[in-house]
């Protein structure tokens, strides 16, 4: 009887209940590299793999494939980091990472969103460039247009880079050999060096060497603020102005009678 309660009471809250701990206890992590996940032949990059989860063991996927490519020691308490050094164009692809603790390794961790790898430098460099001014005010927007030499027609995309991200700031599939890039609403923070590569996206993902580089430049909306800033200093010279006259009227010449 009470077995029986307990079943009725517990179908379907109980399952659910265990649904979620068993899943949301290894929530998906997630995968960064590091200084790019644009980089160089023959440069160095690390695989981030990060969770909050504590005391965990991760692993390295590439293409779905576990990878043989040991975890470099660090705290145990940090992210699960993966050296590759020398990079070739092996090394490029599609990695995601997982984790499992060390008593159920059977018992993995969603997947990592998927991170694409590309070693730059085995095609033809594209160029950049914009019709526009490179000095834009802050808010405004620009239009960068990334084309390659040749007109090839396998499967490419196009990446626009800037300097010191460690992921492109944003992906586009070419219209013929070329692409445009829209940066909106700019902030200062968005001045810098910018470059393209194009890539493949099906292995062997042979990327472009970088294109030349553009600087961007944001002004601030310095102007108004002065503007701003000057009138306030006049409004509180006005007042102390009339603080003066009015200590100094009475000072000198005392009131001869109820205002
Ligand atoms: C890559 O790392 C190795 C050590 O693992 C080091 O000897 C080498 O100088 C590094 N290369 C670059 C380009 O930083």
């Amino acid at each position: 009887m009470i077995p029986d309660l307990l079943s009725f009471f517990c179908f379907g809250f109980c399952a659910d209940q265990r649904n979620v701990t068993e899943q949301g206890s290894l929530p998906k992590p997630s995968l960064g590299a590091w200084p790019s996940s644009v980089a160089p032949a023959g440069s160095n990059v690390t695989l981030r793999c990060w969770t909050p989860a504590r005391g965990v063991h991760f692993a390295l996927r590439k293409g779905g494939a576990a990878l043989e490519l040991p975890q470099s020691p660090g705290s145990p308490e940090g992210p699960g980091e993966f050296h590759l050094a020398d990079l070739q164009i092996r090394n490029a692809g599609e990695y995601t990472c997982e984790y499992y603790r060390q008593a159920s390794p059977d018992t993995r961790s969603q997947p990592s969103d998927v991170l694409l790898l590309l070693v730059t430098g085995h095609l033809p460099k594209p160029s950049l460039k914009t019709h526009q001014n490179h000095k834009v005010f802050a808010r405004g927007n620009l239009t960068l247009q990334c084309e390659k030499p040749d007109a090839t027609t396998q499967p490419t995309m196009f990446a626009l880079l800037k300097a010191g991200a460690s992921a492109p700031m944003q992906l586009r599939s070419p219209e013929q050999n070329r692409a445009q890039f829209s940066l909106q609403d700019l902030a200062v923070g968005d001045a810098g060096s910018y470059s393209c590569v194009y890539y493949q996206t099906r292995a062997p993902f042979l990327a472009s060497q970088p294109s030349n580089h553009l600087e961007i430049w944001v002004m601030g909306d310095y102007t108004t603020g002065n503007l701003v800033r000057l009138c306030l200093a006049a409004v509180v010279m006005v007042i102390v102005g009339a603080f003066l006259a009015e200590a100094w009227y009475s000072h000198t010449a005392p009131p001869q009678g109820p205002r």
